[in-house]
């Protein structure tokens, strides 16, 4: 087999392997005029959850951490300024509040020398940019005399960056705003709120957002965050998590009708990744849910990705209490799903399709797949599932229903939720699995075999692990990222029975994190990108709507594929993983294929299997981007040593 192709634009690194016209010992065949099965189009999705400061410092573009007051130690993340010659009080109070869900509000009072007030250090660093500005604002009640509130924006060396004064303070609570500019840009900026002369205000709701946010929504999201979750074109999104949704104990959990509404109305909740891991203890970790069910909603329309919310079945996690819900008094749970399904979707008449509307969105969100409980397992499950699938089914028959297999791919657990949910018909089974890379190079047959005319599977959190699970150990590296990858091309080529998949966790804040490995790191100023984000990228960007039969004539050494038809775009998509420590000199045969018309496109992302991206070198491990040109349906392609690489062509048959 002869090399008959030129390659263009970006040839430098790759140009030695490209070259390469030695005869290969081994061909992949991609059979172009053979049928292939249907598969689901938006089968790469995103599964976020509040853990390592996801939503909260993180996602949720607020900048003051503990603004309603209402952690435990009501000042946690605030300093009190309060020099040696400023005389006065600063207290936490709950009476006359503003809103009874969040009492506690600040009362700064003040006999008239140096002001005095507090300070907010953000989610672990308060992030400004110099060149944007930010909305200050604040509920404040004036309780005596006139004092001038003054609002600076400090560097970490102590640089004041922006000033401005608000007074004329009304007797009952009121919003009032101003906007920040700092001159320079600091990742751990601190607020400062002081008043200035003699009397009294009570402050609550203290909040400071970039203006700059996804769509410049004022109170939004962080946009530099969703962006790259845009750029993943992912087809659905999953939330909010997660062991977040079961809760450590039921009162803890995750319950969607608190998180609707008015922000400053939204109970703040203890997150149950606060005291999880003994060794990264984050006693400063709570749900806001300022990014609560109506964001994530938005977001998924936003984005283009099927909205998938999993809800609490009635049983907190089984790691922590498992405390269970009894199964006659499950109704307010059931009913909560029920309600979620016509917040999503009914009309703008209906009760809570009037909540939607009066958040802004009249039209509905178009919720199509709901999932029952999280990472639930045995019996206690099967009973709880069945009780809330008998009620969803009868009302909304057209809804599918994501059920539970528990925390592992292949346990007795797993086996016992599988044997049941086949029998109770269910739509979808979501299947868990963190586990080492050599898992998931060993397992992309896994679903070869799967029963065509069961479940589905929504492969719904994986990551390999470069240590272990839960090892502070574990990396972001490319080899775990080339595991995930050939994996994943073992769910393409079973997309029939593999419905949908997502890596898990979404994010990590560098400072906050209580799990790695995670998909995409970012700190108070931006993002960084893993490898793996990348793989996740590859795929979802070229995903099809229909597999192509494809053979791979021998035995080689870490060598994956997956083939599918985009036939929007009349293109024919060729995934190869190269997990080797050697460049594969392979045969591509497009059999069936007359003509291939140029150029194809060539996506490739290789380096060492031990590399890592890191703010220093956020791109040492990136997607390339090259082209071929002419091109016939059988030519020899040399892939890089741990590479995944990704091939798109128009094959005339
Ligand atoms: O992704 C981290 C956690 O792993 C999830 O919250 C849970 O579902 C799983 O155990």
């Amino acid at each position: 087999m002869k090399k008959i192709f030129r390659h263009s634009v970006f040839a430098l690194s790759l140009a030695p392997v490209l070259l390469c016209t030695k005869i290969s010992a081994v061909t992949i065949t991609v059979q172009t005029d053979q049928p292939g099965v249907a598969i689901n189009r938006g089968m790469w999705g995103i599964f976020f959850e509040d853990i390592n400061f996801g939503a909260d410092g993180g996602l949720y573009a607020e900048l003051v951490k503990n603004r309603g007051f209402e952690f435990p130690d009501p000042l946690m993340g605030w300093i009190k300024i309060f020099n040696n010659v400023a005389h006065g009080e600063i207290s936490i109070l709950d009476e006359q509040s503003f809103d009874a869900a969040n009492p506690h509000y600040l009362r700064l009072e003040s006999e008239g020398g140096a002001p005095l007030g507090v300070a907010n250090e953000g989610f672990r660093g308060l992030g400004v940019k110099s060149g944007e500005a930010y909305d200050f604002s604040a509920q404040v009640r004036n309780v005596s005399g006139a004092p001038v509130l003054r609002i600076d924006l400090y560097s970490s060396d102590g640089e004041i960056l922006d000033t401005v004064r608000l007074k004329d303070f009304s007797s009952g609570w009121k919003k009032y705003a101003a906007v920040l500019h700092p001159k320079t840009t600091d990742a751990k900026a601190k607020l400062y709120v002081q008043i200035e002369g003699k009397g009294g205000v009570d402050l609550d709701f203290i909040s400071l957002f970039p203006e700059h946010t996804w769509k410049n929504r004022p109170g939004g999201l962080r946009a530099d965050m969703v962006q790259v979750l845009a750029d993943l074109h992912p087809g659905f999104l999953r939330f909010p998590g997660g062991c977040i949704v079961e809760g450590s104990t039921l009162a803890g959990r995750y319950q969607w009708k608190k998180t609707i509404g008015p922000v400053e109305e939204r109970p703040l909740l203890i997150n149950r990744w606060n005291k999880e891991f003994s060794h990264r203890p984050t006693p400063d970790y709570f749900q806001s849910f300022g990014l609560g069910f109506f964001e994530y909603f938005q977001l998924c329309e936003d984005i283009g990705a099927s909205p998938l919310p999993i809800l609490n079945c009635g049983m907190a996690c089984q790691f922590n209490s498992g405390e269970l819900c009894p199964l006659d008094q499950l109704e307010p749970y059931i009913q909560d799903a029920l309600d979620l399904i016509e917040f999503a979707n009914g009309p703008a008449t209906s009760e809570w399709g009037a909540k939607r509307a009066a958040m802004g969105h009249p039209q509905p969100f178009h919720l199509k797949m709901l999932g029952v409980g999280n990472e639930q397992w045995g019996q206690q499950y099967i009973d709880r599932y069945a009780k809330f699938a008998a009620a969803i089914k009868a009302k909304y028959p057209d809804i599918q229903l994501v059920s539970a297999a528990g925390p592992s791919p292949d346990d007795d657990r797993f086996k016992f939720a599988w044997t049941k949910l086949r029998a109770l018909n269910a739509d979808i089974v979501d299947e868990h699995n963190y586990a080492n890379p050599s898992w998931f190079f060993d397992n992309t047959h896994r679903y070869d075999h799967y029963d065509r005319n069961g479940p589905k599977v929504f492969f719904g959190e994986y990551a390999a692990q470069s240590d272990r699970v839960v090892s502070v150990k574990n990396r972001n590296n490319l080899e775990c990222a080339l595991a995930e990858a050939a994996c994943m091309t073992g769910l393409e080529r079973n997309g029939d029975v593999v419905r949908m998949a997502s890596y898990a966790p979404l994010f990590a804040n560098t400072e906050a994190w209580q799990w790695k490995p995670d998909l995409i790191w970012v700190n108070s100023l931006g993002v960084l990108l893993t490898p793996n984000y990348y793989v996740q990228k590859m795929f979802a960007n070229n995903a099809g709507d229909a597999t192509v039969p494809l053979q791979i004539s021998a035995d080689a050494a870490k060598l994956f594929a997956s083939a599918t038809r985009d036939h929007a775009a009349g293109e024919i998509i060729l995934k190869v993983v190269n997990g080797a420590d050697s460049p594969a000199s392979i045969g591509l045969d497009f059999s069936g294929a007359k003509k291939i018309a140029a150029p194809v496109s060539v996506t490739t992302l290789a380096g060492g299997l031990n590399d890592e991206n890191s703010f220093a070198d956020p791109a040492k491990i990136a997607p390339r981007q090259t082209e071929l040109n002419e091109i016939s349906p059988r030519f020899d392609y040399t892939f890089p040593a741990h590479s995944l690489t990704v091939l798109r062509l128009k094959a005339e048959n």
